[in-house]
């Protein structure tokens, strides 16, 4: 399968991704890299691993209709199967999100429904929850609202920092997300 990860920052979990195919747990290619921030770590990341990317700034658009047609362009050129957002910090506009529609994946470190939006780890960790986890779903119109896919979790104990829970939390989406996308694949939900 031909993924494109879109990305907004470190690119751990397009690392993971990377691993997982080089390791052959996952059968798929990421075949492109679409960035709408020019600074993020994750495109100097795609560089290195000769992963080709589409790294744009949405400053230079009047709207977001523009960008994402461009992107709609570049995703049917690439015959993309399956888009994976990976920390990609923009909500997936109409343009974008109708040729995809099932096709379009996010993942979000909490238990969905509870805490979507920013920093769900620090809305977990000051509300005291003592199990929170990774949520991976599908993209739909709304801000982490789509159809769920697969969860795991973490468990909050009272010794634990809020750097602490980031780190368990980024262990399990480095694990649950490639398996996710294989779960996918084999499926036949990509292709
Ligand atoms: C992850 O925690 C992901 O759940 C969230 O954004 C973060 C991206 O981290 N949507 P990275 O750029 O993959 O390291």
């Amino acid at each position: 399968a031909k993924l494109a990860v879109f990305a907004s920052g470190t690119g751990s979990n397009y690392d993971a991704i990377i691993e997982a195919i080089n390791k052959g747990t996952l059968d798929a290619e990421v075949t492109l890299l679409v960035c709408d921030r020019p600074k993020a770590r994750v495109v100097e990341k795609a560089k290195r691993n000769g992963t080709p990317s589409f790294v744009f700034d949405p400053k230079q658009y009047a709207k977001k209709e523009m960008f994402e047609s461009k992107i709609v362009e570049i995703l049917k050129e690439a015959e993309i199967d399956l888009v994976i957002l990976a920390g990609y910090m923009r909500l997936i506009g109409k343009t974008l999100l109708q040729p995809f529609e099932g096709k379009i994946i996010n993942i979000h470190p909490s238990l969905l429904p509870s805490f979507p939006g920013l920093d769900a780890i620090g809305q977990a960790f000051n509300a005291g929850v003592k199990v929170s986890g990774v949520t991976v779903h599908y993209v739909d119109a709304g801000m982490d609202t789509g159809k769920i896919i697969a969860q795991d979790i973490v468990n909050i104990t009272d010794e634990m920092t809020r750097e602490e829970l980031q780190n368990e939390i980024q262990k399990v989406e480095h694990k649950l997300y490639p398996e996710t996308i294989q779960k996918l694949i084999s499926r036949g939900e990509s292709s």
